[in-house]
């Protein structure tokens, strides 16, 4: 069995094979996990923007809007409710606590059977809130939606990072983000033909729909194949090898197999996880897990996502045209999303993290002066509408810049850099630190609008300039590193090498870092 590795430019090794139909399908079932999550941002805002949904659930929020439609008041503060807030965010909360048992069965049983539970709870959630016939009900269907977020998050990204070959990582684990687009675009598309079902019933078939992508994800994940590394894990050594050879589409696995139980015995020197990723040579990784999923929230994309519909309302839009506006960001969100696809193992993460945070950031200066400079700060104003077409314009245009950078890096980046023995419990810090953040926003975003009016758009724009310097100075370049040898890149960094120790790099087989590679990584 000649071949085995090679090191390749980026500094890490080239293992023998091919993208095979098999891996292929695999991580786009897997990757549906992605739906239930984007499906759910889409619906909340839709729903939320319902009359008759805000009549039966939340009377005193419609009259205040009503009130500010007669008055013409002050349009930054008609939707402000810490009740109509919660329904939109008690999901976070509710993903947030679940990733953390989702990381034991995901490192327990294997990442599938977190996906199938998603799935499954996922589904219970979708019945109980299209049927809810009071605010609790509703609330109490979303914490199940939650929950069911919360293992998918956990889990699908670890697997496809996991199954897809090194030099196709980005592109195959970026599925998962592709699928939280089609998702939310899929919601945004309902929301539109349901608000229009005379009777006032509409918003219940787009709750209930949920159901459609978790019976999709929660059937999909039965048939999948658990990754290799995962079955080493769980001494499953003879199943692993024979799976490693059908992903990848050769019998020449055996410097890659032995790499992944090199790293998994690693592992098992490690009794605590939790404890263990607070570890010294594991602050480059700890930082990320929080800062990564941190700074994708204070994009402030999700001010668009939930409430594209709402703020357009806010422009002046009547509801159809809200609706429909939610419509085209969602296109754009799609589209955008395969420009990532294609180029991240090629450009690499950090080209994509620079460019995409420039342009949200322009566009989130024009946005905010365009906004500021008709409504001001008293919030009364007629838009004409050519004037509002043009800040759709920009918001599709920060979308955009978003959907190629920090939508997709912002799952890929995390799940690729952990060591075996703390994947499962960084995924879990990823998760939680996204959802808590979505869940601040959420919850905030409506008072703060009401508050600082348009200078929100350039709070969130400040957030990108910091964190576009962040990546700048301290992510280093991952693209095409096979994922148990990460360790290099963390090594070769300017400022992270000083907290990994020679002792502590491992990379399995005897890789020889040539000293031309060596150099390259510590420019990054
Ligand atoms: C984020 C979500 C966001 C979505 C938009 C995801 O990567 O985690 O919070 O709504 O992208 O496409």
């Amino acid at each position: 069995m000649a071949g085995g590795a090679v090191v390749n430019a980026g500094g890490g090794k080239d293992y023998p094979g091919k993208l095979t139909m098999f891996v292929l399908l695999a991580c786009i079932v897997a990757a549906t996990g992605g739906l239930i999550f984007g499906y759910d941002i889409g619906i909340s805002g839709g729903v939320t923007s319902m009359n008759p949904f805000l009549q039966k659930f939340f009377p005193s929020v419609y009259h205040k809007e009503q009130e500010a439609e007669k008055n013409q008041s002050n349009q930054y503060c008609k939707f402000d409710s810490q009740l109509l807030t919660m329904f939109t965010s008690s999901l976070y909360l509710a993903a947030l606590v679940s990733s953390f048992f989702a990381a034991t069965v995901t490192r327990v049983a294997g990442r599938k059977w977190s996906m199938f539970g998603g799935g499954v709870t996922f589904l219970v959630g979708a019945a109980l809130t299209g049927a809810a016939p009071n605010v609790l009900t509703l609330i109490f269907g979303r914490v199940l939606l939650g929950v069911g977020v919360g293992f998918a998050n956990q889990s699908v990204p670890v697997y496809l990072s996991e199954m897809a070959p090194a030099r196709l990582r980005g592109m195959l684990n970026i599925g998962f983000q592709l699928m939280i687009t089609v998702g939310i675009l899929a919601a945004n598309l309902i929301n539109y033909g349901t608000a229009k079902i005379r009777g006032g019933w509409g918003w219940r078939v787009s709750l209930s729909l949920a159901a459609v992508p978790a019976a999709i994800i929660a059937v999909g994940a039965l048939f999948l194949p658990d990754t290799p590394n995962s079955l080493i894990d769980r001494g499953h050594t003879a199943h692993a090898k024979r799976m490693l050879r059908r992903v990848r589409g050769t019998d020449d696995v055996e410097e890659e197999y032995n790499d992944l139980v090199a790293a998994s015995d690693e592992s098992k020197t490690v009794a605590h996880p939790w404890r263990n990723i607070l570890q010294r040579k594991y602050r480059p990784q700890l930082v990320m897990a929080v800062a990564i999923p941190a700074f994708q929230q204070l994009t402030g994309i999700n001010v668009i996502m939930f409430y594209a519909p709402v703020l357009f309302k806010t422009l002046g839009f009547a509801d159809d045209a809200s609706l429909m506006s939610a419509v085209i960001t969602g296109l754009v969100n799609v589209f955008a999303t395969f420009v990532s696809v294609f180029t991240v193992d090629r450009l690499g993460r950090r080209k994509l993290f620079l460019q995409g945070g420039t342009q949200m950031l322009a566009c989130q200066v024009v946005v905010g002066a365009l906004i500021g400079a008709k409504f001001g700060f008293t919030g009364v104003a007629e838009i004409p509408k050519l004037y509002a077409a043009v800040v759709v314009l920009f918001i599709c245009a920060y979308v955009a810049g978003f959907a190629w950078s920090w939508g997709p890096l912002g799952w890929l980046v995390p799940s690729e850099i952990f060591p075996l023995e703390i994947r499962s419990a960084g995924q879990s810090i990823n998760v939680s630190v996204n959802m808590l953040c979505t869940f601040i926003i959420a919850q905030a975003f409506l008072p703060m609008l009401c508050k600082f009016k348009f200078i929100l758009f350039f709070f969130f724009g400040a957030w990108v300039v910091v964190m576009t310097l962040f990546i700048a100075f301290f992510l280093p370049e991952t693209k095409n590193v096979p994922i148990e040898e990460m360790v290099l890149v963390w090594k070769a960094h300017w400022y992270w090498g000083r907290f990994i120790r020679d002792e502590d790099v491992h990379v399995g087989a005897d890789v020889e870092m040539p000293a031309a590679n060596n150099a390259k990584l510590a420019n990054i």
